[in-house]
């Protein structure tokens, strides 16, 4: 990575702004998964131990730029406290006299965590005078929230402007597994992609065909491939305009595309439909594919064999339904047992190799859904743009 991190700067007896990304689930007022906050922890206990007073930020939710009772970081600072095992002084704003004053009483190895920054418009308008009041409160910023990094918000791309701005520990990992398999991948190196819409993700998959020796496809997306093959969809999830970009993706990239072979149809969109198991071109009227089929599992696993760096972006059926989450689990099954580099893009394929427990055996679980998406396109992430070049 060419930006400075929190090794290249002194940090002694300084108050550091870290923006972080606790954009975590809730549920009941309590944190649900606090994998985002366990992910930071590497930076704040490094800034900690090395003698800075802590000053956190992130956004939760998307409240619009108004308050929301239900979106205050109160249930994230009761969590990072227990994990830091050290008071965490949660503020009700994050600008303003009251917390310029706190923040200019902290001493070293205090900790304070600002209000969600998203209760301000100015956040993500990227104000340049709430960036600034945001800025006066440190005297070095850090950013480890790539999650946050496809943002150019005051808190992840305004603020950096303003001060000394440099990389955490996760933000520093993130970079250099995603951004290492875009652009100097270990070969074979095979990606997998799923998740709904092809509409989504085009750039994405362009940019990995540019780059990979195959690329399995499941989920929705791949129906749409079936489509411009002309096969019947049946009641399945086809994005019309998408077909004719599948069909010249098929045309110019086709041998590098793997594609279910089977297919589990339902009759509804239900976890207690009727379902049985078709060939693609074997779908008719009223039933729908939610997920791949038994004999797609070897098909994709002699696709893997061999494979150096494996990335997966995308469940490859409705894992959020049990009975359809087989084919996705099998996959991270696959992938568990492979001698390879296993890249996991964030967001729900990051949430369905949690589920199925096989989180620990890959060799990197991204935190950022979007922001490892548009890594994964080549595009470059204003958050981390703005960070001081090494
Ligand atoms: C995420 O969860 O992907 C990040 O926290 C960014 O959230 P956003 O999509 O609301 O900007």
């Amino acid at each position: 990575m060419n930006k400075k991190t929190i090794r290249d700067v002194d940090v002694r007896g300084k108050r550091v702004l870290a923006r972080v990304d606790f954009n975590v689930p809730l549920k009941d007022g309590a944190v649900a998964d606090d994998t985002r906050i366990l992910a930071a922890l590497p930076t704040l206990n490094y800034l900690l131990e090395q003698g800075a007073a802590l000053i956190l930020c992130s956004h939760l939710g998307r409240p619009k730029g108004k308050i929301a009772p239900g979106l205050r970081m109160d249930p994230v600072a009761a969590r990072l406290a227990e994990l830091l095992n050290r008071p965490v002084t949660k503020l009700d704003d994050c600008v303003g006299p009251e917390v310029k004053a706190a923040a200019q009483a902290m001493q070293p190895g205090d900790v304070i965590l600002l209000e969600n920054t998203r209760f301000h418009p100015e956040e993500k308008a990227n104000d340049a005078g709430f960036a600034q009041q945001l800025a006066g409160l440190a005297e070095l910023y850090v950013n480890d929230a790539f999650g946050s990094a496809h943002r150019a918000h005051a808190s992840t791309e305004g603020v950096a402007r303003r001060l000394p701005a440099v990389a955490g520990f996760l933000m520093e990992k993130e970079l250099e597994f995603l951004g290492r398999a875009v652009e100097n991948p270990k070969r074979p190196f095979v990606a997998i992609l799923g998740g709904a819409k092809i509409s989504d993700k085009v750039s994405v998959i362009e940019s990995l065909l540019a780059q990979c020796d195959r690329l399995l496809i499941g989920g929705g997306m791949a129906n749409t491939f079936f489509a411009a093959m002309g096969f019947e969809m049946g009641d399945s999830l086809v994005e019309k305009e998408a077909v004719s970009t599948a069909a010249s993706l098929l045309k110019s990239t086709g041998g590098r595309i793997v594609l279910p072979v089977d297919v589990v149809i339902a009759d509804r969109f239900d976890n207690d439909a009727n379902s049985r198991v078709v060939a693609p071109n074997e779908v008719t009227a009223g039933w729908r594919i939610l997920d791949i089929g038994p004999k797609t599992v070897p098909t994709f696993e002699s696709a893997l064999s061999g494979a150096k760096t494996v990335i997966w972006n995308g469940p490859l059926g409705v894992f959020e339904m049990s009975r359809f989450a087989w084919g996705t689990f099998k996959v991270a099954q696959l992938l568990a047992e492979l001698d390879a580099v296993t890249i996991i893009g964030g967001g729900d394929s990051a949430a369905a190799v949690r589920q199925a427990g096989l989180a620990d055996r890959m060799t990197h679980v991204s935190t950022g859904g979007g922001a490892s998406l548009e890594l994964l396109e080549g595009k470059v992430l204003p958050g981390v743009a703005a960070l001081i070049d090494k």
